[in-house]
């Protein structure tokens, strides 16, 4: 049987792909370092395991309401409160996962052939979930040089008659840069002037370095927020990636329009993950803090580890738990004679010869780079910063 046009376009994610190698290559006994993945290590946290085992224990078994239950989207407003966002109960729509909220938002928002502008380096499944919708992905690329941010010229530059939707991230994957209030807020007014609509993923929001402030376009004004979708979730801030929570505050009738395809999809979210949720954003944030400062510690060592490595550049990541190296500096070198032409090439020597998992930027947009999550113990980044040292030492 041929399949339907629509699956055949579909790209598998590059991401969970290497990251199954990897798993593979494991279970075969091989020592893999793997900087691929896109989870905390860390367990969930002790107290919200408990909840879920306490709501299962009480029967907490049936379908819930299709947009989740009013306890967990109260929660979830008084946690957008914190970061000057004014939502109620019914603006607010729990999926199984921000990638299903991502997914349930452009479903709902876009008609054939509309366009969404995408920033590159950008997270893969923004790309597919366009094209699934039947929208038309635009990419506009950034680099270091403006440490991977669109600005307010290029974003106008871009727009036409057909744009509808602008997908903003921060803290970003893969890069982890961090938009400012200013950054922002000029952004919005070019996005105001042209009447268009804002996903801003803020999964990362709670993972931030260095003293920076998450700010969401959202908070910016009664107008930016009508114009806006924010999704956020419990996987990255409380280490909940296999609970499936994420979560959309958006305008009125969008709200209702995703409520009403998720009910023909997953109906709810899970009931008991749902009680868990409700457990991790209510009570103490205290666990999120020590996540935070582990995270801060391993980013600055795999920053002093990578920028001591010839012919790689590092740019500061602000947020998020991922580095974004710029290995261009290796292209054109050889490798037990083979010459190393790109961000694929890079990363299938590490991975075959040096047993260390990476993404090659490609998979993001953009070739020069490769993106090393540091959501893995301090003693796998201080085996993998040195088989990277034999690696570069090995290059002619
Ligand atoms: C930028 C970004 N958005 C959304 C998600 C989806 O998160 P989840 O579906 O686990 O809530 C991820 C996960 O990798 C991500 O990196």
């Amino acid at each position: 049987m041929k399949l339907a046009l629509r699956a055949e376009g579909i790209s598998p994610s590059p991401t969970l792909a290497i990251d199954t190698q990897a798993k593979a290559m494991k279970a075969e006994g091989i020592e893999v370092i793997n900087f691929s993945a896109g989870e905390p290590d860390f367990g969930t946290p002790e107290h919200i395991k408990e909840a879920a085992v306490k709501a299962l224990s009480e029967g907490y078994t049936r379908y819930t309401p299709v947009a989740g239950i009013p306890e967990l989207r109260q929660a979830v407003c008084d946690s957008f409160k914190k970061r000057g966002l004014e939502y109620e109960v019914a603006d607010i729509v729990v999926s199984c996962g921000a990638k299903h909220s991502l997914y349930n938002a452009m479903q709902v928002l876009l008609n054939e052939g509309d366009e969404v502008i995408l920033s590159a380096p950008y997270w893969v499944s923004y790309y597919e979930q366009v094209k699934l919708a039947g929208g038309k992905p635009v990419v506009i690329n950034t680099d270091d040089s403006t440490g991977f941010k669109l600005t307010p010229a290029v974003l106008e530059e871009n727009i036409t008659p057909r744009t509808k939707l602008l997908i903003l991230n921060s803290p970003c994957n893969p890069t982890g840069a961090v938009y400012s209030r200013e950054e922002l807020e000029k952004l919005a007014e070019v996005i105001l002037k042209h009447d268009l609509m804002v996903i801003s993923d803020e999964i990362y929001g709670a993972l931030l370095y260095d003293g920076l402030e998450h700010v969401s376009i959202a908070s910016l004004g009664p107008e930016m927020k009508e114009h806006t979708i924010v999704v956020d979730g419990v996987s990255k801030t409380y280490a909940m990636t296999g609970w499936r929570i994420g979560y959309t505050a958006a305008p009125r009738n969008i709200t209702k329009a995703m409520t009403d395809l998720q009910s023909h999809s997953t109906s709810n979210p899970t009931a008991v993950a749902q009680k868990a949720a409700v457990a991790a954003l209510v009570e103490s944030q205290e666990p999120v803090e020590l996540m935070r400062q582990q995270f801060e510690k391993r980013r600055n060592r795999m920053l002093s580890g990578l920028r001591s490595l010839p012919g790689i550049n590092c740019s500061q990541p602000g947020g998020a738990f991922y580095v974004f190296p710029n290995i261009g500096g290796l292209f054109g070198r050889k490798f037990r004679g083979q010459v190393l032409n790109n961000s694929t090439d890079v990363a299938t020597v590490l991975l075959k010869e040096f047993h260390v998992a990476v993404v090659p930027g490609i998979a993001f947009g953009s070739d020069p780079f490769m993106r090393m999550s540091y959501a893995t113990s301090m003693e796998q980044i201080e085996a993998g910063l040195e088989r990277l040292k034999a690696f570069t030492d090995e290059l002619e």
